[in-house]
This record gives C-alpha cells, structure tokens and sequence, in this order.
C-alpha cells in the first residue's frame, strides 16, 4: 500500500484538475465538445467566427444588436500598428511564423495604452482588440512571406473574409471561406488545454493580457500541441504517394514514433471536431489541385490503418490537426500558417480563459519532489577537478 505521506507526481498534470470553468465542455469518452453548452456541431453550422467570441467571451449567445457591436468592434480594432508591421517585416523570411507572431503579438502591448488598466471593461475591450489584431498578424506574415506588399485590413468585410482577402489579395471561393470559418471556430476554445494553462500562469501571476496570450502563442507552437497540423502534413509529405501510406505508417509505428495528428490528452475517442474536419476530405477529394488530390487519399488511408491498428486498442484516433492540412491546401494557406492560423483562433479561447480566471485569481505555484543532494560542500573554483 502507498505511504500516505509521500507526494504523488503527476507527470504532465495528467488528471490534476486545476480550477472550475463554464467556458468549454471536453467530453473525452463520448467524443463531445460544447462552447458554453452548446454542441460543437451547432455552433460550427450556425455561427460566424464573431459569434463564437462573443459567446465564449460572454458566456451566453448575443442579441443582434450585441452581435452587430462585437462585429464593428472587432472590424475597427483590426488595423497594425506600422511597428509592429516593421517587425514582421525585419524576421520575413528569417523566422518560422509561428516566431514571427510571437515576437510582432508581444510588440502589440506597447500601443496600447490599457495595458495596464485591470478593470474588467479594460480587459474585456483588450480581449476583443487582441482577438481581432492576431489575425491581421497573421494575415501580413502570409501576404509578406509571399513578397507581397501589406494590405491593410477592409472594415466592410466580417473576419474571416477580411482575413483571407489580407492574406490572398482577393475575396475567398465559397468552399474557401467555409473551410477557414469552420477551422477558426473549431480551434477557438478548448479547455485547460497545454497553450491555455500556459497562458493562464503568466496571467496568474497578474502579468497583463499580451504578456499571457503571447505565453499560449509560444507554449501552442510545439508538435505535441498546435504545431501537429503542419507535422502532420510535413509527414504526408514524406509518404508522397498513396501506395506509400501503409508502409510508412507500419514501420514508424514499428519504430515507435507517433503518428502527428493522432491521440489526445482526453480525448479516447474520435475527435468530434475531426469529424467535421473530415467531412471536407469528401468534398475536396476530386479536387482540380493534383497535391490537394493525393494529401486527401494519404490522409484517409492513414486514417483507416491507424484506427484498425490502435484506435480501439489504445484509445488512439484522429484528432483536428490531421485533417487540417489538406483543407487548408484546399482553401489556399501554406502549410507554415496552419499553427500561426490556430493561434488566431484561440486567442479567443485563451482571453476567455484570462477573463474567468482573474475573477478569482490565485498564482499557479506547483511544488516539485527534489531529487538532487543538500548540504554539499562549496569547493573554491581552482580546487575543483
Ligand atoms: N502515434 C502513435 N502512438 C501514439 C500517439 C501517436 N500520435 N499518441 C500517443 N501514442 C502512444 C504513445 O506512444 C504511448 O504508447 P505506450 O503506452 O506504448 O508508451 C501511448 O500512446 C500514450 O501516449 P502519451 O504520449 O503518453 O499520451 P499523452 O496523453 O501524454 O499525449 C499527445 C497526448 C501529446 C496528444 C500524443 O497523443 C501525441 O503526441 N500525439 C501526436 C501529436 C499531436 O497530434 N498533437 C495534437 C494534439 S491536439 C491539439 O493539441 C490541438
């Protein structure tokens, strides 16, 4: 029997629960996700991107006259300051992305003079200027990175659209449009995941809003995390033939290397956000773009091998970042802008989080079990071996 006394690590926090939320429901054994109660699947068919950030910023669905003023709000907050443009231009092309936002996100606090105004008006009109100005970063990295000049955001068009048309120069397809709409709500919240709790420390410690999302945008950029979306495509494109895929699959799986884009913390089921990331394979199979065509048959084959081979065994199934590639292909964003996109996404989730977690602050301050020795003696520098 185990000693009561001796402390219990919990490697990775695995089943530490670390605070009560009424933002984000994860079902992980039914394989189902709510935003403030509502079923995902609702969400994504029913609302646009500045509904969503309403509802998780707020808690509950907006009036019209609500929505009208988070969507005006948030399309006179888009523009850049020219700094934080030159900064984006200094690492174009020296920087993965991901860096490249880190760094141009941070810079953001020193044009806002509510930096440090903790009133929850302050903060709440903070989280709605971050959420839209991630986005323009985004937007000028990709059209930048392109060598193309910087276009400034268009009031007129809601985010999504102003987003592709920053990014593209031009008004999204239909098909475009629904695929970035869908991926932007489906990674706007998520629970207390890894990028979120990053956030959530730095904010504990009262630290101010950019200094704790510019924490979840360093902590989401790894593998593990939001980066699995362009591993995982990087990966299909190593198969680079379908008739590869089985082959590669058994023999990573053989050399103990896990598949990016599949498994989860909680999830022990089909993601359901995967489910409707999914559903745009079918559409884009046939796809003019013979790229977009065989990505789309990788994804699907590896899909089928690995659920045989380790879903039901080992609770390992597709999760959102492995379809990602593909579509986002499909809809025209490079493969380096999946994970800065992500970021844009839960800059929702991650101010939401903020916002609840300063209502009742307490500075995350974990304990770890030393293992190291004590009371060594101090050897002077020339004495040493
Ligand atoms: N491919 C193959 N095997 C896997 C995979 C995978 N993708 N994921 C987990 N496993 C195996 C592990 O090798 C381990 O096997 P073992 O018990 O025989 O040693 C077992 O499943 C448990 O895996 P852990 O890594 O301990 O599980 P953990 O809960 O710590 O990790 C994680 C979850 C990080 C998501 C993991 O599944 C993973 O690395 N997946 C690939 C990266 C990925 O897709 N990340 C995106 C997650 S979703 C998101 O962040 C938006």
């Amino acid at each position: 029997m185990a000693d009561v006394q001796t402390p219990q690590v919990s490697k990775g926090l695995e089943g530490i629960y670390i605070d009560e939320s009424s933002i984000c429901k994860v079902d992980g054994q039914a394989g189902k996700l709510y935003y403030r109660g509502y079923p995902i699947e609702a969400v994504c068919k029913n609302a646009s991107y500045e509904e969503v950030a309403f509802l998780l910023l707020n808690g509950r669905l907006p009036n019209k006259a609500e929505l009208d003023d988070i969507t005006k709000t948030m399309a006179k907050e888009r523009d850049l300051p020219d700094g934080v443009i030159q900064i984006i231009k200094e690492m174009n092309g020296k920087a993965h992305p991901m860096d490249t936002l880190r760094s141009a996100f941070s810079a953001l606090s020193a044009y806002d003079k509510e930096v440090t105004d903790q009133s929850s008006e302050a903060n709440m009109r903070k989280a709605i200027r971050i959420i839209s100005k991630v986005s323009s970063i985004v937007a000028a990295i990709g059209r930048l990175q392109k060598g193309q000049p910087y276009i400034k955001p268009d009031t007129t068009l809601d985010h999504v659209t102003n987003f592709l048309y920053m990014l593209n120069g031009r008004k999204p397809t239909q098909l475009e449009y629904n695929i970035v709409k869908d991926m932007f709500i489906l990674h706007a919240e998520h629970s207390s995941n890894a990028s979120t709790f990053g956030t959530l420390v730095a904010a504990s410690t009262m630290a101010d809003m950019y200094a704790a999302v510019t924490a979840g945008i360093a902590t989401l950029k790894g593998p593990l995390h939001g980066g699995a979306d362009e591993a995982a495509l990087k990966m299909m494109g190593q198969i680079g033939n379908p008739n590869n895929t089985e082959q590669y699959i058994e023999d990573a799986l053989a050399g103990k290397q896990k598949i990016m884009g599949f498994g989860h913390r909680v999830y022990k089921t089909y993601d359901p956000r995967a489910r409707i990331v999914r559903d745009y394979l079918l559409q884009i199979k046939d796809s003019s773009s013979p790229e977009v065509r065989t990505y789309t048959e990788i994804a699907l084959r590896a899909e089928k091998l690995m659920i045989d081979k380790l879903g039901a065994s080992k609770g390992i199934w597709p999760n959102i970042d492995f379809f990602a590639g593909p579509i986002y292909l499909a809809a025209g964003v490079p493969a380096d802008l999946f994970t800065p996109i992500f970021a844009a996404s839960r800059s929702v989730g991650w101010t939401a989080h903020v916002l609840e977690y300063w209502q009742n602050n307490r500075i995350f301050r974990p304990l770890e079990i030393y293992t190291g020795k004590v009371d060594l003696q101090y050897v002077p520098i020339d004495k040493r071996a």
